[in-house]
């Protein structure tokens, strides 16, 4: 990446000039130098965000896989690509070579060829952070399959609704899971779930717990042998730019997740790039993301962005509390960590354990710190400088989306000052802009506005899998001719950004993209529960949790347990990361007179702030409100 290297503060701003004033010409030069192709495009970039239709390196034919393994092997086939950190740090860590990385995934890829899944078809992976996560996606890339990997810690119901949105008639999973001292039952979860996903006819199971599995005929089979006996070569195929790579789900103001799609080309192009520059990765490098491959983060910035700059990236399989809080520092010390990345919600929960756990660590190791999924609040900025960067390591504050694939707005390690709380400049190429009320663009500077981006860049998502119209609805149907991201933002007088939360009913806790919609849904099918609404409040680790006033159908009909089957319900049909910390039974909840819940003054008592309720007059029923605040439960 010789000519657009980012290395001084006056090569980004002429880069970022360059990039704005000739973008055709600026990704275009990024990727014909950096990557192979086995035909180049015709046109650079066709777009139109009236219609949600962005098109970069029309006519290019490509791999992925060829990027991130092929091409390593002349000179690299040893190094290391992956080290797999197991959950029990008394169990091996294993180096996998890219030689080893690339047969590997070869053979799964003709597993997968062998029970007819071929280019265009859809593959849910439901794994585990073990290397057979990372072949699988390899391996669905590599013949051309779309893969879609659901979070192993969502329920069976997530999981069977996102098998069947995509249509997949495959799922990869695992007998079960190591989170610390927890073992999941994994299978069972896909068995669940495959009671209501009539076209699945293929379960292939990794034995990772070995435990007794119980196989369904006819429908289960055991990877182990099927892989044993495959051919450790499997050509690339050939894929236009635009065919999509991969569906990943977000939640959403409505039930039904939003599958985006993203496709091979411009993904490539830009989660390499990004990776490079904004980590400042050097050829030995070790690098950490201790995000999951099941969120966005670890697709872009665990494999595909690492693995096609020839890194050595780490997959982590656990937890940061197991077998105590010092186990991220151990890692570090262990493998000599370079670059460490992770989330607001798991710094501040470090924080809470004081600096015991790292005193007698060397961590010296490292040199970049990075964060992504949340704003980040001063305290915990501070926190992570002196102790884990000793403040001589840059922070850089990530800010980026599952819609766009890749880091838009980032500081750059001794070329773009960190400043605590601020995500701070585009990266070169994005350009943000922040609106006002009245849909006009604000120039100004110390202003806050919705945050929108006004150029397509190359990873932006391409579709919501099969409903392109919600695509433009959401994104592209707020501001004229802008992609609006559903945060809002903060620009200081120097131009930086700082991200000041969404600005619609997602509620960001422990940096997971929760829609209140689907979990009041969930609630709601409780037999006794007439009306719910969910706020956010702030909490300690968690950035936000969740709040949730419930209203009865019979309410002399409560029984001690109704708040634990609420929770229970919302946890087997969404996952335990939607439970509720705080519910309140309610008689009634505050309504205006068109009958729409008052969120807003929910969400001031959620946060305890009852003096700034604002005019209740008002409302439809304002007795709601003091009975709540009467009955509050703290
Ligand atoms: C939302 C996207 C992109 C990877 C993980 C989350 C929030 C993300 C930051 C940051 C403040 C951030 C935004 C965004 N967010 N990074 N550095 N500072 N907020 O992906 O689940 O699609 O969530 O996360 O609100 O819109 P996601």
């Amino acid at each position: 990446m010789d000519k657009y290297n980012i290395s001084t503060k006056d090569q980004y701003n002429s880069i970022y000039k360059d990039s704005i004033t000739n973008p055709e010409e600026f990704w275009s030069e990024i990727a014909s130098k950096n990557f192979i192709w086995k035909n180049k495009w015709d046109t650079v970039l066709k777009w139109d965000f009236k219609q949600a239709k962005v098109n970069w390196f029309q006519g290019a034919k490509l791999n992925i896989t060829e990027n991130c393994l092929d091409r390593h092997l002349q000179d690299n086939s040893e190094k290391t690509a992956i080290i797999f950190e197991p959950n029990n740090p008394k169990d091996s860590s294993e180096k996998i070579t890219y030689r080893s990385l690339f047969e590997r995934v070869c053979k799964m890829s003709n597993v997968l060829k062998e029970k007819g899944i071929k280019k265009g078809d859809r593959v849910c992976i439901y794994l585990p952070m073990i290397p057979e996560l990372a072949i699988s996606v390899l391996a669905c890339a590599r013949i051309g399959a779309i893969h879609s990997v659901i979070f192993a810690g969502f329920s069976s119901n997530a999981l069977a609704t996102r098998i069947n949105d995509c249509g997949s008639r495959i799922v990869i999973t695992s007998d079960g899971s190591y989170r610390g001292e927890k073992i999941i039952d994994l299978k069972g979860i896909v068995d669940d779930a495959l009671s209501e996903c009539k076209i699945v006819d293929t379960v292939l199971v990794v034995n990772r717990i070995n435990s007794k599995i119980n196989l369904v005929d006819g429908r289960d089979i055991l990877l182990k042998p099927l892989l044993k006996n495959a051919d450790k070569y499997c050509d690339a195929e050939i894929m236009d730019a635009e065919d999509p790579l991969f569906i990943l789900y977000t939640s959403g103001s409505t039930g039904k997740p939003k599958g985006m799609v993203h496709s091979c080309a411009g993904y490539m192009v830009y989660t390499a790039y990004t990776f490079k520059n904004i980590f400042q990765y050097q050829p030995n490098n070790i690098y950490w993301c201790t995000a999951d491959i099941g969120w966005i983060t670890g697709h872009s910035y665990i494999l595909y962005g690492p693995l096609a700059n020839c890194a050595t990236t780490i997959m982590f399989e656990g937890v940061p509390s197991y077998p105590d809080f010092g186990r991220f520092w151990d890692i570090v010390e262990k493998h000599k960590v370079n670059q460490f990345y992770t989330a607001p919600t798991a710094i501040r929960a470090l924080a809470k354990q004081g600096i015991k756990h790292i005193i007698d660590k060397d961590i010296s190791s490292l040199k970049v710190l990075g964060t992504v999924g949340e704003p980040i609040n001063e305290e915990a900025w501070n926190w992570y400088d002196k102790n884990i960067g000793k403040n001589k390591c840059p922070i850089v504050d990530t800010w980026w989306q599952t819609e766009t694939g890749g880091i838009l707005i980032s500081s750059i390690p001794g070329i773009i000052d960190s400043k605590p709380t601020f995500a701070t400049f585009p990266f070169v190429g994005i350009q943000p802009v922040l609106m006002d009320s009245e849909s006009n663009e604000i120039i100004d500077n110390d202003v806050v506005g919705r945050l929108c981006i006004k150029f397509p860049w190359p990873s932006i998502a391409r579709t919501i899998w099969g409903n392109h119209q919600r695509y433009v609805n959401t994104y592209f149907s707020t501001f004229n001719n802008m992609y609006f991201t559903g945060d809002g933002a903060y620009r200081d007088a120097d131009g930086n950004f700082r991200i000041t939360g969404r600005v619609d009913d997602v509620i960001i806790v422990s940096g997971h993209n929760l829609g209140t919609a689907p979990i009041e849904d969930v609630i709601n099918e409780h037999k006794n529960v007439a009306e719910s609404a969910i706020v956010g409040f702030p909490h300690e680790i968690k950035g936000n949790a969740l709040y949730g006033f419930v209203t009865l159908k019979d309410s002399s009909n409560v029984s001690d347990n109704t708040k634990d089957e609420i929770n229970k319900l919302i946890s087997d049909k969404i996952g335990p990361i939607a439970k509720l910390d705080k519910m309140q039974l309610t008689e009634a909840l505050p309504k205006t007179r068109s009958g729409k819940i008052m969120r807003r003054i929910l969400r001031k008592i959620a946060e305890n702030d009852f003096d700034n309720l604002g005019d209740i007059s008002t409302l439809l029923n304002p007795e709601a409100v003091e009975a709540i605040i009467k009955n509050n439960i703290r």
